[in-house]
C-alpha cells in the first residue's frame, strides 16, 4: 500500500506537445471531450457509426446493442463480416507491395513480408486446415512461437471461421493438455522448436506429452511447422508438417461470412479457481475494439508508422496488437521471436533503431529489468525514429516511467499506460496522446464509450479518492461474451448479482484523484501479476498439492522490484518439516514440480515449509497473516481467532 500511497502524490504532468497534438487522430481534450459526451448521448449510435466507418461488412448490421438476455450482450448481431478479410483483403487494392510484417529472429536474421504475400500464405494455410476437415467453428490449438506463421495461423482460422486457442509456448504440456481438452481441439499447429535467447524450447514434445496424457480423441492432426530443424517424432496419420500441408494449396481461399456474435477466438487466462478460464471473444466487437484502440491510443498512421508490440501472442495483447489491430488497420508491424536481453540489453534499441520502429508498445517489468541492465544502454542508440510509447499489463512505477520517458522517448514521445484485460479484448483506460496530459503512473482516463467506475461493494460510487472496485457500466462491443463451457462462471465471476448483474466488475481495485485518473492498485482476487502475466494463487496451490510429498500449500503474492510481484509458496508436507540442505533440495524439487504442472512463469520464487498453516478455528487458511510474513511486515494484525498462532514464528523463517 506504501507505494501506491506515494505514486498518488504524483504531480508532474506532461501535456502531449504542441508537434504531436497538430498530427494526432485526436487532438486535444476537447476533441476527446466531444467522443464522450457524443457516446453519452447516444450510446448506441456512437458505436453504430463507428462500426459502419471502420469495419468492411459483407452484410450491414441493422441491430447495434441487444441486451435482452444479460449479461450475454450482442453487439450488430445480424450483420456479417470475416476478421481475415478486414485485415487483409481490403489493404490489397491499394496495400498489395506494403510490408505488413517485419519478422526479426532470435538470431537477428530479418524477414519481411508484404501484405499480398501474407494474404496468400494465409490463404494456403486456411486451405491445408480445410484439407485436414476444419470447418466452421471448429476448434484449433495454436502452440507457436513468435513467428509470421503463428499469425499466419491465427488469420487462417478466423477465414474460415474456426475458433483458435493460443497456448503461450512457455506453458507445460500439463497445461496445453487442460487447454486441449477443454476446448475439444480437433487440430493442434505447433513447431518442433521455438528459440529464445539462444536456447530451444521443445514445443512438439510437449505436444506429445500433452496427447499422452489421455482423453484428447477430438484431436485429429497435429501440424508441426519446422523452425530449428531438430529432429522430432512424427507420429503416422497424426503429425504432418507445415510444409507439407501447405504445398500445392491454391493460394486464395474464400473469407467465410461471420455473424458478428460467431466466435473468433477463445484464450485462456486465470481466475481464482484452479481452473484456467476460456475468455471467448466475439467477431464483430472485438475487431471494432482492435482497430478503435490502434486509432485512438496508438494513434495509427498506416503510411508512415512502424509499430512494434513486443507481447507474445499467447497472450491478449499478442492477439489484438500483433495478431490483428495492426493488420486491420494496414500497418507496418515488427514481430520479434526472442527476448529483450540477447544477445544483450540492448536488443530492444537496436531492433528500433534497425527497423525504424515508430510506436513501441511494451511491459513494465521489461522496462524495469532493461534499466536494471543497462540504464544507459538506449542512449547509444539511435531511437530518434519513435513518436509513441506504450505499457501495458501491471502499474508502471513512476521511476520505471520516468525512465521510459526520458531515455527511451527522449521526452518527446507521449506514453500511453494502458489499462485493460484477456476479457475486455482491447484498451479501456488509457491516455490519447494527442489529447491526456500524462501522469507517470496513471493509466489517465477511460476511452470513449468505455463507462468506467469505482465502485464499493454495494455498487455505490465511491468518493474521490478512495479505493474500490473498478466496474464498468455498459457493455461495450470487445468484451468477452461467455467463458467457454461454462456460462455459470462467466456471470457469477463479471457480473455478480450483488452489484445488480449488469455491471462488468474487472477484478481490479483502483481510485480516482483530483482530475479524476484512475490509479489501478492490483487484483481484489486470488490472481498475481507476475512479469505481466496473471497467475492464479489457486492454481499454483493446486499444482504443488499434486506432488506426492506436500499435504497442503498456500500461495501470496509479494512485491518485487523486476517481475511486479513474486510468487511465495507456504508448504506442509506429509513427512516432517525439513530443514537446512533436506529443505533446499525440496525447495528446488517443488519448483521444477509447478515448472512442469504450469510452466515455468509459475515457478514460487521462494518457498517456506511449515508443520501446518495459520487457520482460523472454521479452517479458513488466513492469507493476509502469509501476505505480512511474505514481506516480511510486523504483524499488527488480530491473531486471536487463530487456531495456532504458534505457527506464525515457524512459517518466518525463510529458506535459502
Ligand atoms: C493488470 C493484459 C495496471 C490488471 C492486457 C488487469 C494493469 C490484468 C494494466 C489483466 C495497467 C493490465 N496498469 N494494471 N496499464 N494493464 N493490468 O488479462 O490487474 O493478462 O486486471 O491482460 O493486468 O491481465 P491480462
Amino acid at each position: 500500500m506504501s507505494t501506491i500511497e506515494s505514486v498518488l502524490q504524483e504531480n508532474r504532468v506532461f501535456p502531449p506537445s504542441a508537434a504531436f497534438a497538430a498530427q494526432a487522430n485526436v487532438a486535444g481534450m476537447a476533441a476527446y471531450q466531444a467522443l464522450v459526451a457524443k457516446a453519452a448521448a447516444d450510446y448506441e449510435g456512437f458505436w453504430a457509426e463507428l462500426a459502419r466507418q471502420h469495419i468492411t461488412w459483407s452484410k450491414p448490421f441493422s441491430q447495434v446493442l441487444d441486451e435482452s438476455n444479460a449479461p450475454f450482450y450482442k453487439w450488430f448481431a445480424d450483420g456479417e463480416l470475416n476478421v481475415s478479410y478486414n485485415c487483409l483483403d481490403r489493404h490489397l487494392p491499394a496495400r498489395a507491395d506494403k510490408t505488413a510484417l517485419i519478422f526479426e529472429a532470435d538470431d537477428g536474421t530479418v524477414s519481411k513480408v508484404t501484405y499480398q504475400e501474407l494474404y496468400h500464405r494465409v490463404c494456403q494455410f486456411a486451405n491445408g486446415l480445410k484439407s485436414l476437415g476444419v470447418q466452421k467453428g471448429d476448434r484449433v490449438i495454436i502452440y507457436m512461437p513468435m513467428s509470421v506463421e503463428a499469425v499466419v495461423a491465427m488469420q487462417a482460422c478466423a477465414r474460415i471461421g474456426a475458433i483458435h486457442s493460443v497456448v503461450f509456448g512457455g506453458f507445460s504440456a500439463k497445461a496445453l493438455h487442460e487447454r486441449i481438452q477443454d476446448a475439444r481441439a480437433k487440430v493442434v499447429v505447433t513447431a518442433d522448436e521455438s528459440l529464445r535467447g539462444g536456447k530451444a524450447v521443445p514445443l512438439k514434445a510437449a505436444v506429445d506429452e500433452a496427447m499422452a496424457m489421455g482423453d484428447v480423441d477430438n484431436v485429429q492432426k497435429i501440424v508441426v511447422y519446422r523452425r530449428s530443424g531438430a529432429a522430432v517424432p512424427m507420429q503416422a496419420g497424426r503429425d504432418l508438417w507445415w510444409h507439407d500441408l501447405v504445398k500445392g494449396q491454391a493460394d486464395s481461399c474464400e473469407a467465410v461470412p461471420m455473424n458478428a456474435e460467431d466466435p473468433l477466438f477463445i484464450l485462456y487466462t486465470s481466475g481464482s479457481t484452479g481452473k484456467p478460464k476460456g475468455v471467448q471473444h466475439a467477431t464483430g466487437g472485438y475487431l471494432l475494439g482492435a482497430i478503435l484502440s490502434m486509432q485512438w491510443v496508438f494513434d495509427a498512421k498506416p503510411d508512415t508508422d512502424v509499430y512494434w508490440c513486443t507481447a507474445d501472442v499467447g497472450w491478449i495483447t499478442g492477439h489484438t496488437y500483433v495478431a490483428y489491430g495492426p493488420l486491420a488497420l494496414g500497418m507496418t508491424e515488427v514481430i520479434f521471436e526472442g527476448v529483450p536481453t540477447y544477445p544483450s540489453a540492448a536488443r530492444f534499441w537496436e531492433m528500433i533503431a534497425r527497423h525504424k520502429v515508430t510506436t513501441f508498445y511494451t511491459a513494465p517489468t521489461a522496462i524495469r529489468s532493461l534499466i536494471k541492465l543497462g540504464a544507459d544502454l538506449p542512449r547509444q542508440h539511435d531511437l530518434s525514429s519513435l513518436r509513441l510509447l506504450g505499457t501495458v499489463g501491471e502499474p508502471i512505477n513512476p521511476e520505471a516511467w520516468m525512465w521510459y520517458y526520458e531515455v527511451v522517448g527522449q521526452s518527446r514521445c507521449p506514453i500511453v499506460d494502458t489499462w485493460w484485460q484477456t476479457e475486455t479484448g482491447s484498451n479501456m483506460i488509457s491516455p490519447l496522446p494527442g489529447a491526456t496530459p500524462i501522469k507517470p503512473g496513471t493509466c489517465t482516463l477511460p476511452l470513449p464509450g468505455i463507462m468506467a467506475e469505482i465502485v464499493d461493494e454495494t455498487g455505490h460510487p465511491v468518493p474521490q479518492g478512495s479505493g474500490g472496485m473498478l466496474v464498468i457500466k455498459r457493455p461495450f462491443p470487445s468484451q468477452l461474451r461467455t467463458l467457454w463451457g461454462d456460462p455459470e462462471r462467466f456471470k457469477k465471476t463479471y457480473f455478480p448479482e450483488e452489484l445488480g448483474g449488469k455491471t462488468y466488475l474487472a477484478g481490479d481495485s483502483s481510485r480516482r484523484d483530483e482530475d479524476g485518473y484512475f490509479w489501478i492498485m492490483g487484483r481484489i482476487d486470488d490472481v498475481l501479476n507476475v512479469s505481466g502475466h496473471r497467475l492464479g494463487t489457486m492454481e499454483i496451490e493446486s499444482a504443488l498439492v499434486a506432488n506426492p510429498m506436500v499435504a497442503e500449500a498456500a500461495v501470496v503474492g509479494k512485491p518485487h522490484e523486476i517481475k511486479g510481484e513474486a510468487v511465495v509458496a507456504y508448504v506442509v508436507l506429509k513427512r516432517a518439516r525439513p530443514t537446512g540442505e533436506e529443505a533446499k533440495k525440496i525447495v528446488a524439487e517443488l519448483r521444477d514440480w509447478v515448472g512442469k504442472e504450469i510452466g515455468p512463469i509459475a515457478k514460487p520464487d521462494e518457498i517456506r515449509f511449515g508443520d501446518n498453516l495459520p487457520k482460523t478455528r472454521s479452517g479458513k487458511i488466513m492469507r493476509r497473516l502469509l501476505r505480512a510474513i511474505a514481506k516480511g511486515e510486523e504483524i499488527t494484525q488480530d491473531v486471536s481467532t487463530l487456531e495456532n498462532p504458534a505457527i506464525l514464528e515457524q512459517l518466518k523463517e525463510a529458506v535459502a
